[in-house]
Parts: C-alpha cells; structure tokens; sequence
C-alpha cells in the first residue's frame, strides 16, 4: 500500500525546472521518477503545467487518493486513480508532468516491493525477449538548436546490429564520425538539446554528412546502419499558407510528400518520424501507400502516444509506426495500451526520450518490457547514456 508520495521541483537537462516523485510503501518499497519535456511539443498532447502548479494541484488532488488506498504494484489503479483525481481527458489538472513522474515512481516502488526489475514487473513473465534497436540523434537542428538544419533529428538506425551494446556504441561511434567529418570541412559546432550536432549547414549538406558517417562506421563494424529522420514537419507547417517553409524555400503538402519519397529512395531511408503536419492525416497516407513498404512512417506529434488519435490513424492507413512518449499522454497504463493497439494492428512502436530529460531511464525499461522494436533516446550527453547504458545492463542482466 502506498504510504508517501513525496513531488519536488529537480533540474531536467535544458535547465529548466520539473516534476520529481517519490512513491513510498507500506512494506518499504521506493520508486523515484521524473518527468521530461519536450520543446517541439504536439498540440494534441496532455498538458504541462509549470512545475510548481502541477506540483501544488497533485498534492491537493492525486495524492491523497493514492496514500493509504491504492497499491504501488497495481499500475492500472495508480493510474486510474491519476486520471480521477484530474478530472479532465487532458491532465490539465495535475498537470501530465505529476501524473507521468507519479506514474513512473508508483512502478518502480511496485518493482522494489516484489524484488524485481522494473522491465519484469512491466513486462511480466511471459513478455519476448525481444531488445529495442536504438535510434541515435547525430545531427538536428529545428527547434533543437539555433542556425541548424531544418529537419529536427537526423537519426542512426544500426538495424543490424547483433546486440543492444553493439547499436548503442555504433550510434556513438557515428555520432563522433559526423564530427570529424563537420571538421574536415571546416564546419565549427556545438550540439542540440539532444545532444546531436548542431553546425550551420543546409539539410543537403547534413544528409551527405550522415551518409558517408554511417558507412564508414558501417565498415567499421561489419554490420547494417541505415539512417532515419524527424522532419518534425508541423513545425516546419505554416497553416495560412499551407506550405512547409524551409530556409532556402517552401513546398506545398504535395511537394512536401514527393520530397520525402525522393530522400527515402536516395539515402534509403529506414525510417521517418513526422513528415507531414500533425493535422494531415491524408498527406500521411497517401505518403505512407507510397513508401511505406520500404521504411517506416511514424507519427509522433500525429499520435502524441494517444489511443483515439491511433484509432484514426489505423483506419486511415495513415502511417506504420507510433512514438512512445509516456509524458504526452500522462502514464503508464496509457503508453502501454497505445503499444498494445499499435502491435495488434501492425504499428512498430518507437519508445522514445523528450528533448527535455532527466537522468531518469524508465523509458528503457518500458521498451524492454513491452518488446518494442525501437527505442529513440540521443545517442550521448547524461541524460540520453542513463537511458543507453541501463538497456545495456538489463540485456547484460537477461542473458
Ligand atoms: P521534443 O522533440 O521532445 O522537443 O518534442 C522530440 C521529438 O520531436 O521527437
Ligand atoms: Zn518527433
């Protein structure tokens, strides 16, 4: 039974403040989580409150329905008891940011009640063996990073490779070929939020960057890396003139599609996150029916992790893959049945990191314990290595 649930203002990585829970039970089981925060946010996502708000309206509402009531290892009460004391579809109550931070630190003090590791309780016995592929940020810009490219998240894709460690150190050995390969050219930079590059290059420079980057790590080690993007295309959409506005030009949702079916075939693409504006569900099918049986088309501010905006998208062939941000949509319970109805129709799911974290790696264990086949959290920096290196520990762990 949970006995405390203690909410405090911590630093995420930008420097800005959020939510910090801990969970205490009857037994002494303890669960610490914090909230991330993204900066190239969907519209449709669940609400953010500023941190003292959503810390001052949790107490009053979430956690008096939790202490003393509901059990740290029954997830679904937790959350259902979140969503309760909110009220709202939104969480613009407690503020998504408490309940995603409460959420998370009742599954961990549920895991340390039953001596198990946090993918274990999640995922149960019976859940695959599967290990998510990492995808790793080298090179971004958009509203990552000032004077950068245009498309947010150029991203290693080492599909290949035979184990986590070998895709996590091949993102990481990618990563420092981009930079070599900025300072041949004479291209001085510093990184992203993410932690990827950030130089002053056109779009096309950056995709000869990462190309040449990826096959030389290729090489290297022996096995495939392909390479993908977050065009993060809403926010590149200016609605009143319907175009896409990048620095050097603008295209029309049509052009937009056929320029993202070129770059699939030119660099083959595995995968593209966000290509269209987050209102088109059309523009994505009719870009999804033209590549998507060759990589992956993945809605992230299209879906923002939410079951009836997938609904949607399912029966409008819209895409075929889904970003898992749990703090989009506010806990656990939901991430999980978003991935369930993504698996059941065929979806891959990306368990993903915000540009806004925390040294928190909950999300590692979310992707392992539901078999996701990606995972999507930066390649280096702290906050994106305590993601990194706890799914190297857990493969180490399982095996
Ligand atoms: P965000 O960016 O966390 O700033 O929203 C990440 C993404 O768009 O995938
Ligand atoms: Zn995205």
């Amino acid at each position: 039974l949970i006995t405390d649930v203690r909410l405090r203002r911590v630093l995420d990585s930008r420097g800005n403040p959020t939510v910090e829970a801990d969970v205490v039970t009857e037994s002494g089981g303890f669960g610490r989580a914090a909230a991330p925060s993204g900066a190239s946010t969907g519209e449709y996502e669940a609400v953010e409150r500023p941190p003292t708000e959503a810390i001052a309206a949790a107490r009053e509402h979430a956690v008096p329905r939790l202490v003393g009531t509901v059990y740290a290892g029954n997830q679904r009460e937790v959350d259902a008891a979140l969503h309760a004391a909110d009220g709202t579809t939104d969480f613009s109550e407690i503020g998504a940011n408490s309940a995603v931070a409460i959420s998370m630190a009742a599954a961990k003090a549920g895991a340390d009640v039953l001596g198990a590791p946090l993918f274990q309780h999640l995922g149960g016995t019976f859940r695959g063996e599967n290990f998510p592929i990492p995808l790793g940020n080298v090179v971004g810009g958009g509203e990552h990073a000032a004077d950068a490219t245009d498309i947010q998240e150029f991203l290693a894709a080492p599909v290949g490779a035979p184990s986590v460690e070998d895709a996590v150190f091949a993102n990481a050995a990618v990563h420092a070929a981009v930079a070599d390969l900025l300072s041949e050219r004479g291209v001085p930079c510093g990184k992203g939020d993410e932690g990827a590059w950030a130089p002053s290059i056109d779009d096309s420079e950056a995709f000869e960057i990462v190309a040449e980057a990826v096959s030389m790590v290729q090489d290297e080690v022996g096995f495939n890396i392909g390479f993908g993007l977050d065009v993060a295309g809403a926010e590149l959409y200016d609605a009143e003139s319907e175009t896409y506005e990048y620095s050097d030009r603008s295209r029309d949702t049509d052009e937009q599609i056929a320029y993202i079916a070129d770059l699939v075939e030119e660099y083959d693409l595995v995968y593209v996150e966000d290509p269209l504006d987050e209102d088109d569900y059309d523009a994505f099918a009719d870009l999804t029916a033209e590549v998507g049986d060759q990589t992956l088309i993945c809605g992230d501010d299209l879906f923002v992790t939410n079951t009836n905006r997938l609904v949607d998208g399912i029966d409008r062939n819209a895409a075929n893959s889904i970003l898992i941000k749990p703090n989009q949509i506010g806990t656990l319970s939901d991430a999980f049945d978003a991935i369930e109805l993504a698996t059941e129709n065929g979806y891959d799911s990306v368990v993903s990191h915000r540009s806004g974290e925390t040294e928190d790696a909950t999300i590692a264990h979310l992707a392992v314990a539901t078999d996701a086949p990606f995972i999507k959290t930066g390649a280096v920096g702290g906050e994106r290595t305590a993601k990194l290196n706890e799914l190297i520990r857990i493969a180490d762990d399982a095996t």
